[in-house]
């Protein structure tokens, strides 16, 4: 809540635009995106596959950039910094959870949430303490020695989540964060959002499943990379849906006069989209260096442990990006690669 008492939008983007050019061919991932999100608000994006829904969430937690739009976080126009100061703001603003945990195989869940404090520049005695707080948050205390073989699913989710949180960030992006979890682990991991949320984390979170953005606030629905609905949950509750489909977001669009606003204010109803090709199939952000091929980062083999002093893990790109196409971040917690000129946080 901003001092005047009005709701504070912490993410907004204007014609949001990612096109990637292949071959003769342009995909348009976002064909024009405008949204906004409050401060400590809770927003699922669902949408079917390849409808932009990761893309955006490049966008918005600065691993990538828009070919054009802007994009305000906490006030601050991205689409203009540079590599560097994205690079801060990650560190600083975003936490990053993803469907594959992205967990160092070798290290013990306190290293892996060390992690993103040893790209701080934080001390080792002060990562300990931060990171282990964070264990605490997601009910690991008592796990903190193991490794992710030695741990279920759930709990290295759990550890991905501490590891999103050790830097305090403003935002928490969850990018289907229980697509590997059965359905009992995954109301384990939904539980640990509520509570977040419960505590004031803004939350942004993927899903496929109807059940689990059902724990949210605000579902916005992507189609061929453009908003084509922005409801509160209890729009779908009440008419039982469980799944995005094609029929279900026509049947939502805000211009019926069933739609209702979000449970939490709206900051108005979405710009009605243009048209755009239908995209297919889309790659994850990828993670550290260590865990940056598949299979699994659980069983990869050949990953060295970390040190407490890693190198810029930025890695090569698995699949090389198309000629002009932007190189999407392989790495959120990756430093600057020079100092801060304000000294850091
Ligand atoms: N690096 C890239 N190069 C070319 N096209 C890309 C790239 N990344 C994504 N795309 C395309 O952009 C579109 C949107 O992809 P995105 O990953 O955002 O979809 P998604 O909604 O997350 O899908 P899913 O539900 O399957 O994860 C897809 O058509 C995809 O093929
Ligand atoms: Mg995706």
């Amino acid at each position: 809540m901003s001092g005047n008492g009005q709701m504070e939008s912490i993410i907004v983007t204007r014609d949001l635009r990612k096109e990637y050019v292949m071959g003769t061919e342009t995909v348009h991932a976002l064909a024009g995106v405008d949204i906004e999100i409050l401060r400590n608000q809770y927003v699922s994006i669902m949408g079917p596959s390849g409808s932009g829904k990761s893309t955006l969430m490049n966008m918005i937690g600065c691993l990538d950039s828009p070919t054009s739009g802007e994009y305000v976080l906490n006030g601050q126009a991205v689409q203009d910094l540079s590599d560097d100061n994205l690079a801060r703001i990650r560190n600083r603003e975003i936490g990053f959870v993803f469907q594959t945990f992205n967990l160092l195989p070798r290290a013990t869940a306190l290293h892996n949430v060390e992690l993103p404090l040893i790209y701080a520049g934080v001390s080792s005695r002060d990562r300990q303490k931060r990171a282990a707080q964070a264990l605490e948050i997601v009910q690991l205390a008592d796990r903190m020695d193991h490794k992710p073989n030695e741990l279920s699913g759930g709990q290295r989710q759990r550890v991905a989540i501490a590891r999103a949180l050790v830097n305090d960030p403003s935002i928490l992006l969850a990018d289907e964060p229980t697509g590997n979890l059965d359905s009992s682990t995954s109301e384990e991991i939904m539980d640990v959002f509520d509570t977040l949320h419960e505590n004031g984390q803004t939350i942004i979170m993927v899903t496929h499943e109807y059940d689990i953005a059902a724990r949210s606030q605000r579902v916005i629905t992507l189609v061929d990379g453009k908003v084509e609905a922005q409801m509160s949950v209890d729009y779908y509750l009440a008419r039982g849906l469980k799944q995005p489909t094609a029929a279900s977001v026509a049947a939502s669009r805000p211009a019926s006069p069933e739609a209702e606003p979000a449970r939490a204010p709206e900051p108005g109803p979405a710009p009605e989209p243009e048209t755009a090709p239908a995209p297919e199939a889309a790659p994850e952000p990828t993670p550290p260096r260590e865990v940056a091929t598949s299979p699994p980062p659980e069983i990869a083999p050949s990953v060295p442990p970390p040190t407490a002093t890693p190198v810029d893990p930025a890695p090569p790109e698995a699949t090389p990006p198309a000629p002009g196409t932007p190189r999407p971040i392989s790495n959120p917690w990756a430093p600057p690669t020079t100092p801060p000129a304000d000294g850091g946080r």
